[in-house]
């Protein structure tokens, strides 16, 4: 029997229970996985608490994992038993100990790179990768602030963004979350639950402000964001940690020609690109730009315990259930 984490009501943390289930024989274009390490993602907490309602309950939430393929459908050739591979999927279903998957939706792992580190980097990198070399390509001219510096994105963020060249300012929660941002990359760190980081990136950038924001914090930053903003700076918003934006008047835009996107790693990872955007997260992680340091690790029956953490702002960087 396998297992999995089953939400039956949308609610606190305690709604995600461990079941038994039956995972069958994998048909056409279908592998069966055994999985090692599952990510856990802020979104798995939206979607856990009701605030989206993108899983049909009941139902096993989770968008990625990493594991060995057990068992191949009819008409799959590209993978073979044994295989060691990683996904996102916003097909969910990722807190479980196997699972039947699309084949389509799988990456091959390089054989340098261990499971733990794959799942702790592959949604998570694969999304820095989109904001810094897509969104908002940053060149070594740039100066950057990326809020949630020390946060599964965010560190990543700064480490890809401090490669390139630019000067990236983080906010960050703590302390010991300065610490974590400036040992990834950051020139400058921002208590901003203490301070005024729009007062501050202004006094950094000597009154210029900031040519990209990397915001996944959303409503309780994203004014300051915009105003932390050089002129023909960017915003570009991908997550809403602390609650959903407020409407605002697109005319505040004007005041300095600056832009704002809204972009989702699974607009961006699809057909060929797929395979381009994971070769570049892979060569990251290869050659050092980016680093998966000490995820924060739980048993798979904690996954409870792992969505209290991660809403309570109690971890920096990666999320991982151990199955
Ligand atoms: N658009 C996409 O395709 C995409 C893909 C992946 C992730 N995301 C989004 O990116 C964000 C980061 O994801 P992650 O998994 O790496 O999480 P994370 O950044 O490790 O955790 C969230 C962090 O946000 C900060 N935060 C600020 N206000 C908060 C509040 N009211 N409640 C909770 N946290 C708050 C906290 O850092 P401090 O203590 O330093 O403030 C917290 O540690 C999430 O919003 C996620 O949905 C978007």
């Amino acid at each position: 029997m396998d297992q999995a984490i089953v939400i039956r009501a949308a609610g606190g943390p305690d709604v995600l229970r461990c079941e038994s289930v039956t995972v069958g024989a994998p048909g056409p274009g279908e592998v069966r996985l055994r999985q090692s390490f599952v990510g856990v993602n802020f979104h798995d907490c939206y979607v856990r608490s009701g605030a989206y309602t993108t899983l049909q309950l009941p139902g096993i939430p989770g968008l990625e994992a990493v594991g060995s393929v057990e068992a191949v459908g009819p008409d799959v050739h590209a993978f073979a038993i044994g295989d060691h591979v990683g996904y996102i999927t916003r097909a969910y279903g990722s807190y479980a100990s196997a699972r039947i998957i699309d084949a389509a939706m799988l990456v091959r792992l390089p054989a340098w790179l261990d499971d733990r580190t794959a799942a702790a980097t592959l949604l998570r990198g694969l999304t820095a990768q989109m904001l810094v070399c897509q969104v908002f390509p940053v060149r070594a001219d740039h100066t950057v602030l990326v809020h949630a510096a020390a946060g599964g994105v965010g560190r990543l963020l700064c480490q890809w963004a401090s490669h390139l060249g630019a000067t990236v300012i983080g906010t960050v929660g703590s302390e010991e979350k300065a610490r974590i941002a400036a040992n990834s990359g950051c020139s400058h760190t921002i208590l901003y639950r203490s301070e005024d980081f729009v007062e501050r990136v202004r006094a950094i950038t000597a009154g210029r402000g900031v040519d990209v924001v990397y915001d996944s914090v959303g409503k309780d930053t994203f004014l300051g964001s915009l105003q932390a903003l050089a002129v023909r700076g960017h915003l570009a918003n991908f997550g809403q940690s602390s609650g959903v934006i407020d409407p605002f008047r697109i005319s505040l835009l004007f005041d300095k020609s600056n832009s704002i996107s809204r972009p989702g790693v699974f607009h961006y990872f699809v057909g060929a690109e797929r395979d381009a955007m994971a070769r570049a997260l892979f060569a990251a992680l290869e050659h050092g730009v980016i680093t998966a340091e000490r995820p924060h690790e739980y048993a798979f029956v904690d996954a409870a315990q792992a969505h209290h953490d991660l809403e309570q702002r109690m971890t920096a960087g990666a999320v991982l259930l151990a199955v």
